[in-house]
């Protein structure tokens, strides 16, 4: 007899581990809007009581997000910002600083659109150490890397190499990839920020 097991993609785990981390009412991030595919499953996992903070620099993004986005009730209000994520901190209230349960990136190009505008490691690096302070204990972040383009694959190695480098008794680390696949590499990383332990 022959099984054919349908291996989960890097989609299905991302959205997997955004289910553990955000739960009606929570404040959640998308980093990348793009399509906005992200961000909707977000605000629909967050709920009404939540609220999605969503991040692009390119306004066709934020303009097929906010499309995406018009057909669904009963989903979290979203706050789009044309705004790169590296700027983040200074666009959100101050009072969610240390509460946000959930943030994802989702690097590289806009699927359909300009191949030439993708994110880079320097601007991602800078996002993800600012959400250090933003997110809550328990709370934490989602990052889709695709290694297939050559800016991808330097931003790739980079925010690897920041993962591993995260503190044990801080932060939980890990990933999701298929191993064998001929090119393109692809990783997903799950980045858990750990309860303070108290003595
Ligand atoms: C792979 S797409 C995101 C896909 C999206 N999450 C979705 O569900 O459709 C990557 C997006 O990152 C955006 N981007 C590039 N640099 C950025 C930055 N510094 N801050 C925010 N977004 C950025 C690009 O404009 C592009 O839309």
């Amino acid at each position: 007899m022959h099984f054919t097991l349908n291996m989960p993609g890097l989609l299905d785990m991302g959205k997997y581990f955004l289910s553990l981390l955000a739960k009606p009412g929570a404040l959640v991030m998308d980093l990348t809007a793009g399509n906005g595919h992200d961000t909707l499953f977000l605000a629909q996992l967050a709920g009404r009581e939540g609220q999605v903070f969503s991040f692009d620099i390119q306004n066709q993004a934020i303009s097929n997000t906010r499309k995406l986005l018009s057909v669904y009730k009963d989903i979290a209000p979203v706050e789009l910002f044309l705004a790169g994520h590296e700027y983040f901190d200074k666009l959100l209230p101050q009072n969610v600083k240390g509460c946000i349960s959930a943030a994802v990136f989702n690097l590289g190009y806009l699927p359909g659109s300009n191949k030439e505008i993708v994110t880079h490691a320097p601007t991602t690096l800078q996002a993800l150490n600012k959400l250090a302070d933003w997110l809550r204990p328990d709370g934490g972040i989602v990052v889709h890397i695709y290694m297939g383009h050559p800016e991808g694959a330097l931003e790739g190695e980079a925010v690897i190499a920041w993962a591993k480098g995260l503190a044990w008794n801080s932060w939980s680390v890990a990933s999701y990839e298929v191993v064998n696949k001929p090119k393109n590499r692809e990783v997903l990383l799950f980045i858990v920020k750990k309860q303070p332990i108290h003595e």
